[in-house]
């Protein structure tokens, strides 16, 4: 049976991690999966999650199966914080909403739904996106095509050969944009932007599908839902999926949200019937814990303020890196102006180096990052910042 298959490289993102643990190198550096760390290179729990592990270990009192929606306290909470506790589409009850093992078991069964809604969708994605959309997308069944994103040359976003190719998509097709914090460039489109991109579905009536898996870590949990929630309540028809792991610090729980905005009640309850049978039929219910977590944060006043602190000084701190990065670099003699570091946004930048100085910089210096040239900028800290950027230079 097994001797057909071929081989497969490593996971260009999750292959990163394991070279790096197997490299003995003492000075390596780790910029590679986005995974938040602090100063000392550690992700830990946030306090606000330690505290709600307590109350669940007392409040617990059984282990039966949960429901294919998964936890309705947390999609409650979830829906609030996404789209805000006065969302007109929430109150007029025109969401379906599953919690969803992660964003990426999000991003599949949006997917599958969409497929027993019209096999032949094309979904169009950025130029460049996330390494695992295409394949979480595209193994549904679904056809890919990009829309021009960003320009390496100039560090900066592609907004007007973007905006003519969305003029171009089908009524029918979907276009899948990044909420906030872009994966991988870091660069995000302006609210005027995406006042613009409203306009340009509202005339061509695709279909948005957003994925926000970094909400919090731009400007604010309300400043990065700009373009959510004017996308939301102003179509009839959203898509979106959202990811609990890195602004809750949950990424092995896999805690994420599926949400559907329909353009009634009615659509809006068949729609929930068949995205729970999605799921049923992929991994019947999605875990309890890390939902149940959630779901006890953002229902206690306390906890919720403790943990809107944990977030903000996650964005905080990488923001100081930000500039902490650009700063080394510039007192290390780059013969490049990498500026543009500061203005992109959340958890990622692209540095717009070639693959080729990528690989260079790994196999000499032991700097792991992505070839496209995105780095994890929680990676960096006050004692590796010089290392990294003399390294960097040393390529350019
Ligand atoms: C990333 O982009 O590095 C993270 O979302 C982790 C992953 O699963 O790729």
């Amino acid at each position: 049976m097994f001797e057909v298959l071929p081989h497969l490289d490593p996971d260009p993102i999750l292959g990163l991690s394991a070279a790096y643990r197997e490299d003995a190198n003492p000075a390596k550096i780790d910029l590679g999966v986005g995974v938040y760390k602090d100063e000392n290179g550690n992700t830990p729990i946030l306090t606000s999650v330690a505290k709600a592990q307590h109350v669940l270990l007392e409040k617990e009192t059984s282990k039966t199966y949960i429901t294919p929606q998964g936890n309705q306290g947390f999609i409650d909470g979830m829906l609030s914080l996404l789209l805000g506790k006065s969302s007109q589409t929430l109150l007029a009850n025109r969401v379906a909403a599953v919690q969803a093992p992660g964003g990426c078991g999000a991003l599949r069964i949006l997917s599958e739904l969409l497929v027993r809604c019209n096999k032949d969708a094309t979904v169009w994605v950025s130029d460049p996106t996330w390494a695992n959309h295409i394949p979480l997308i595209g193994s549904a069944g679904l056809n890919i095509e990009t829309y021009p994103y960003f320009d390496k040359a100039t560090a900066s976003i592609r907004f007007d050969a973007m905006m003519d190719t969305l003029r171009k998509v089908k009524k029918g097709d979907v276009v899948l944009l990044h909420g906030c914090c872009h994966n991988p460039t870091g660069a995000d489109l302006t609210n005027a932007q995406w006042d613009e991109v409203l306009a340009v579905a509202k005339e061509r009536e695709f279909l948005p599908f957003i994925d926000v898996a970094y909400l919090g870590f731009g400007e604010g949990l309300d400043d990065d839902a700009y373009g959510l929630r004017l996308l939301v309540e102003n179509l009839p028809e959203v898509i979106i999926a959202a990811s609990c792991s890195k602004n809750f610090g949950l990424y092995r729980e896999r805690v994420g949200l599926a949400a559907i905005v329909t353009e009634n009640t009615n659509t809006r309850n068949i729609a929930q019937a068949q995205i729970q049978s999605v799921a049923r039929g992929i991994y019947s219910m999605p875990p309890s814990y890390g939902g149940a977590l959630v779901d006890i944060i953002l229902s206690d006043n306390a906890l919720n303020q403790e943990w809107v602190n944990e977030v903000d000084t996650m964005r905080n701190r990488m923001k100081a890196l930000r500039a902490m990065l650009v700063q080394n670099l510039h007192d290390n003699g780059s013969p490049k102006d990498f500026s543009f570091v500061n203005d992109q946004k959340g958890m990622f930048s692209f540095l717009c180096i070639t693959p080729e100085q990528v690989r260079e910089v790994r196999a000499k210096h032991s700097v792991y990052f992505v070839d496209s040239s995105r780095v994890n900028i929680a990676g960096i800290n006050q004692e590796n910042v010089e290392t990294l950027a003399k390294a960097l230079v040393s390529v350019l």
